[in-house]
């Protein structure tokens, strides 16, 4: 692997994550610049409630020094540029000065103006002015006696973060649209390429490629949502979102609700628009929302004559032949620049010269063709080579063609592939040298292959016949155990915990008297593919509420998991069985509580996206404490990190199987909450929603919930009548909430795990859940009730959730 594409991988991975590093200074102790007076070198003013604070900055390993505003207590997150074309190279000798007439001027080392608030052309309102930071992070010039006089304030020329209470949209007094461009780089806050502004005359907001080519849009303001993202109504209480439309201008606005929750939009460099949030309880602040989800439907965001693919880390690699036109910026993520020839077309009028074409298969061509008539691929060909400025063709029952940069063509995956097929022209010599490039490329990778297994064979071999030692450590904390060892642990196998479709689980105990669980998946052929699933998926993640996998055992034809030993078994046992515990309400909303947490970790902050596609009570261990921990991960899919979906077979549990997967749509997160919806309803009820059928269907449990909830009737009644009433109410009626909202019909309106944390943490609140179609379609049809909720294989002896995958397959 070549250096740049290492590079481009860890620029991305890290820059993109990290957002803007930079050097702060210290304090001036004070929200206000004063007319006369200016701030320079490590300066900052800091807003009255500590939350903003506005000096230089440096991005990432930048020379160059800003003016910004950034979070005093998130640092490193910059929300607002001043002089984002014009850096200074030495604050210490520049200034940003307030002058008598309220003119905020940023001066240079040699006291030459670079940056200014005032536009000559426009009148000075007042000659007693003062400058001050906001809590809301605006930035604001006032009268000195009347501060709700504003001559100027920094919401009005908002960077690439939307504030609450800053405004994006029209203003009808200066003729100016709000706009916001996202930085050119990490270490570059200079405008890029795209934008998101509001559109000519309409109330849609618009992501733009330079200013004129539509890549996403809202859709029209409805009066409560904009048609393309309904889930402004779920997320209400979040961010309230509010439009306005009158003599001054059209624009939006939204209030966070909760003041503990910080949340900011930005376009980012990647000409995504996402929403994050931070707070007290989630320090490091996450992604809450982003558009559109996929990075190579951004227009563009390769540049030209580059493809992108969405299943890489590295996102844009330049077409065959091409190299990047920017090395720098490509390294910092900034493809916008796009490749050019790395050997010029030596194309001659008339003739195609010495030009060739490369295929370039399975990819999503650019929208800009042109039709040519030809009767065959050759005629196509030649019609090509015939023009100077065609670049590429393709043929497909009629002949395309391409000139100048290639634009927006994206790798297929497996699932979308329809064979079509790019010619790309490039120089006839640059052809010849890819052909000798993948040719030694090709013999390398065959000797190091070789070489390769071979020492795997040998190092498989020493393991097996020679270590004297029982494991050792392999994939960081992973341990390879040899079969000997856990045959010894485990006593011959004698402590069976539990069986499933996939193994049995057996008790065992390390030399060191630790306890472990050990699971033995039944046909290894088989099952060799759940068992690398499971060893990639949660022997990468650790999380407090996630099993811990401690290792595995691969030897000949055996495969075995090693986990950690759970003294409480799984929260099937205890709910459902004839179990002497009865799981008080604390400790059920614990296990909610904790179940989400797990959940939104895999969702949201792994670096990869693990769905885990079969939450069930069977699956949630307990642990001494009772503390959950989610486990088996046999049939996680792992997605990349940008919310798309994923097309699957559908597997998993009936029952706790989100509608969408039944219908064979694709998958996403959401899947997961339909489930812990689902398992949700069994903790508060203490019995399988299932066994409430025999009940008559409008006793089947989750419509109960819903029309309790939707009429506001006493939750009480819907609790275990074990627990003879003792709950919290309040949480009670959390967790009736929250998984009602889990199960909605439409995955859009179902909460993210992270909100469903935050709904029992009573850190937001929502509104009241509509009752969802099929439960409605179930009380008309018995028999689709019962459908859904058959189970193929018997749970009952499955005791334990290290073993109980019960699968079916195909819809
Ligand atoms: C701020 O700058 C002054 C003068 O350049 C310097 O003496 C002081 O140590 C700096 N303070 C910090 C915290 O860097
Ligand atoms: C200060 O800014 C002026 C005007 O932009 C520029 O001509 C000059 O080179 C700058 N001086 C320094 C030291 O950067
Ligand atoms: C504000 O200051 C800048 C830089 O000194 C100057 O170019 C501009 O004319 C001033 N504007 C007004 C209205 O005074
Ligand atoms: C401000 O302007 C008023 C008239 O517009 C003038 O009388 C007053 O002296 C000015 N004050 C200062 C400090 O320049
Ligand atoms: C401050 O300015 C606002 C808006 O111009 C005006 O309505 C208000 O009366 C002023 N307040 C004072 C104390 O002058
Ligand atoms: C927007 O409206 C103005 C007048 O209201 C009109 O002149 C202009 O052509 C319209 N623009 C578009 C793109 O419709
Ligand atoms: C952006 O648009 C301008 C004209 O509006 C054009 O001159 C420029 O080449 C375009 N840039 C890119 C990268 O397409
Ligand atoms: C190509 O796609 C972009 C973005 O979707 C769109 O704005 C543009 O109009 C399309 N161009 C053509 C020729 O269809
Ligand atoms: C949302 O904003 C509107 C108007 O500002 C207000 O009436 C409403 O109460 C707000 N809703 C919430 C949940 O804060
Ligand atoms: C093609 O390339 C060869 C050598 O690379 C050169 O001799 C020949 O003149 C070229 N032909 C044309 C038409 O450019
Ligand atoms: C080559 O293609 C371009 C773009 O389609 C067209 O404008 C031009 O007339 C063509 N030239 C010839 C010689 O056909």
């Amino acid at each position: 692997m070549d250096m740049s594409r290492r590079n481009s991988f860890i620029s991305q991975s890290v820059l993109l994550l990290l957002c803007f590093t930079f050097k702060a200074y210290t304090s001036m102790a004070s929200n206000t610049i004063s007319p006369g007076q200016s701030l320079s070198g490590n300066q900052t003013i800091t807003s009255p409630g500590g939350i903003f604070e506005l000096g230089f900055f440096t991005p990432g390993n930048s020379q160059n020094h800003y003016i910004g505003i950034w979070y005093k207590k998130l640092q490193k997150t910059v929300v607002w540029v001043a002089n984002r074309n014009q850096p200074v190279s030495d604050p210490s000798s520049s200034a940003l000065h307030l002058f008598q007439n309220g003119n905020l001027t940023l001066l240079n080392q040699s006291k030459s103006a670079v940056w200014s608030t005032h536009d000559p052309s426009l009148p000075v309102f007042s000659n007693s002015t003062k400058a001050m930071l906001l809590d809301n992070g605006n930035f604001v010039i006032t009268d000195a006696f009347n501060s709700s006089v504003i001559i100027w304030q920094s919401f009005d020329h908002p960077t690439d973060t939307w504030l609450p209470g800053g405004k994006l949209g029209y203003s009808k007094v200066t003729n100016e649209k709000l706009t916001l461009t996202p930085w050119r780089s990490p270490e570059n806050p200079a405008p890029g390429i795209f934008s998101l502004e509001i559109e000519q005359n309409g109330t849609s907001f618009l992501l733009l490629y330079n200013g004129s080519i539509r890549y996403w849009t809202t859709g029209p303001w409805t009066g409560k949502i904009f048609t393309n993202v309904p889930e402004i109504e779920l997320n209400h209480y979040i961010t309230n979102v509010t439009y306005v439309s009158n003599e001054m201008g059209s624009y939006v606005s939204y209030d966070a609700v909760n003041p503990d929750v910080f949340i900011r939009y930005v376009l980012d460099i990647s000409g995504q628009f996402k929403a994050y949030k931070w707070g007290k309880d989630f320090p490091q602040g996450n992604s809450i929302w982003l558009r559109p989800s996929e990075h190579c439907e951004v227009y563009g965001f390769c540049g030209a004559s580059s493809i992108c693919n969405q299943q890489q880390v590295h996102l844009c690699d330049c077409l065959e032949g091409f190299q990047p036109k920017s090395p720098n910026d490509w390294e910092l993520a900034d493809h916008t620049d796009g490749c050019v020839r790395k050997v010029p077309l030596q194309c001659s009028a008339g003739n195609g010269g010495n030009d060739t074409f490369v295929v370039v298969p399975d990819v999503r061509f650019p929208n800009n063709s042109k039709t040519l008539a030809a009767e065959n691929i050759n005629e196509c060909k030649s019609a090509c080579l015939r023009n100077c400025s065609c670049t590429a063709f393709a043929y497909d029952n009629e002949c395309l063609v391409w000139t100048g940069g290639l634009f927006n063509v994206k790798q297929l995956t497996l699932d979308e592939k329809v064979g079509k097929v790019l010619h790309l022209r490039i120089a006839a010599s640059e052809a010849i040298e890819v052909k000798k490039e993948s040719k030694t490329l090709w013999i390398v990778i065959g000797v190091l292959g070789g070489l390769l297994a071979v020492l795997l064979i040998i190092a498989v071999i020493a393991k097996n016949e020679c270590s004297g030692e029982g494991f050792e450590v392999v994939e960081g904390s992973l341990v390879m155990f040899r079969y000997r060892v856990l045959r010894s642990a485990t006593k011959n196998f004698s402590l069976k915990l539990g069986e499933g479709g996939f193994g049995s689980v057996f008790k065992g105990t390390l030399q060191n008297s630790t306890p472990i669980a050990v699971k033995r998946l039944n046909c290894p052929k088989q099952a060799d593919k759940q068992f690398l699933t499971e060893v990639r998926t949660i022997g990468k993640v650790q999380h407090i509420n996630l099993v811990r996998l401690r290792g595995f055992c691969a030897e000949t034809s055996k495969r075995f998991l090693v986990y950690d030993y759970m003294p409480n078994g799984s929260l099937e046992s205890v709910l459902f069985q004839k179990s002497p515990i009865v799981l008080d309400w604390k400790a059920r909303y614990n296990i909610a509580a904790g179940t989400a947490r797990g959940l939104a970790y895999l969702h949201e902050e792994c670096r990869e996206c693990i769905i885990h596609c079969d939450i069930k009570p069977e699956n949630i261990l307990l642990d001494a404490e009772y503390a959950p921990k989610i486990a088996d991960f046999g049939l996680a899919k792992l997605m990349s990190r940008d919310f798309s979906r994923i097309i699957t077979t559908m597997q998993g549990t009936r029952g706790y199987i989100a509608p969408e997967w039944i219908s064979g749509e694709a998958i996403t997160p959401k899947a997961d909450a339909f489930s812990y919806g689902m398992l949700l309803f069994e903790l508060i009820s203490g019995r399988r929603n299932r066994d409430l059928l025999g009940d008559g269907l409008q006793n089947y449990f989750p419509t109960r919930v819903a029309n309790v909830v939707t009429k506001e009737e006493d939750v009480i009644t819907l609790l275990d009548c074990r627990l003879e009433g003792n709950a919290d109410k309040e949480e009670l009626m959390r967790a009736c909430k929250a998984a009602c909202w889990c199960i909605q019909d439409d995955e859009k309106d179902r909460p993210s795990m992270g909100q469903v944390v935050q709904l029992l943490e009573g850190v937001i609140e929502l509104g009241i859940p509509p009752i969802p179609q099929f439960l409605d379609r179930f009380s008309k049809s018995l028999d689709e009730a019962i459908d859904y909720h058959d189970y193929i294989s018997s749970a009952s002896d499955s005791r334990h959730g290290y073993s109980s995958n019960i699968t079916i397959s195909g819809a």
